[in-house]
């Protein structure tokens, strides 16, 4: 009997390695939309990720109770400090950055809730193997959950519960490993000299959909 479950599973695949939580690349671009459970937010943005300069670049247009907005937002973790731009009039906010720099990745302690084929797997080409992780937020506000391709880590869709919106769902696509246009990346020159704000409270990248007018 243990020998025919042994042979059962080496023909299912037992030697098949059980997906592992894992980092995304050190450079990606892309875009990706955002939508919240209560409909108050939706956003469609362009990317830059950088990990090894800790730097990303986001180009975000969308509308907040129904509202349309556009944001241009350069994160430079090393810095410390998140650049607004406004390249119509040339100026920049600067705020102070809170969170250390997280690379985009699949947290150690997340539970593997399935791996799945999107699209079909009938033929080449028409399937994406991933695979969806969830685990609780830092705070232990909320749940998030999280599905990244099974080869490559790449970023698929990430949703986690928020007080504000109920679920917020991001979901990418596009994606490219490496950056497009790296001076999107680089502080503009009329960026320089901008002071940071001291009259409002560090920034953590979440805040960026939090604070909006
Ligand atoms: C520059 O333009 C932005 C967006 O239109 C505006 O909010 C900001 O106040 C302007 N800055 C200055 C210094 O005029």
């Amino acid at each position: 009997m243990r020998l025919l479950v042994a042979f059962t599973c080496l023909l299912a695949g037992c030697l098949a390695q059980k997906p592992q939580p894992c980092v995304s690349p050190d450079l990606l671009s892309g875009e990706y939309s955002v939508v919240t459970q209560n409909e108050k937010l939706e956003i469609y943005c362009k990317y830059e990720y950088d990990a090894q300069g800790q730097r990303i670049r986001l180009k975000q247009q969308g509308t907040y109770q129904t509202k349309p907005f556009t944001q241009d937002y350069l994160l430079l973790f090393r810095e410390g400090a998140m650049y607004q731009i406004f390249d119509t009039n040339r100026t920049c906010i600067k705020s102070a950055l809170k969170d250390k720099f997280q690379p985009m990745h699949v947290p150690k302690d997340a539970t593997l809730l399935a791996q799945a084929v999107l699209g079909s797997s009938s033929a080449p080409g028409q399937g994406l193997l991933v695979n969806t992780w969830t685990g609780d937020m830092p705070d232990k506000k909320g749940k998030y959950m999280t599905t990244v391709t099974e080869f490559g880590c790449i970023p698929i869709s990430t949703s986690y519960q928020t007080d504000d919106y109920g679920w917020q769902m991001t979901n990418f696509f596009n994606n490219v490993i490496g950056i497009l246009d790296p001076s999107q990346l680089n502080l503009p020159d009329f960026c320089k000299d901008t002071v940071m704000k001291t009259d409002e409270e560090p920034l953590n990248f979440l805040s960026l959909f939090h604070n909006l007018p």
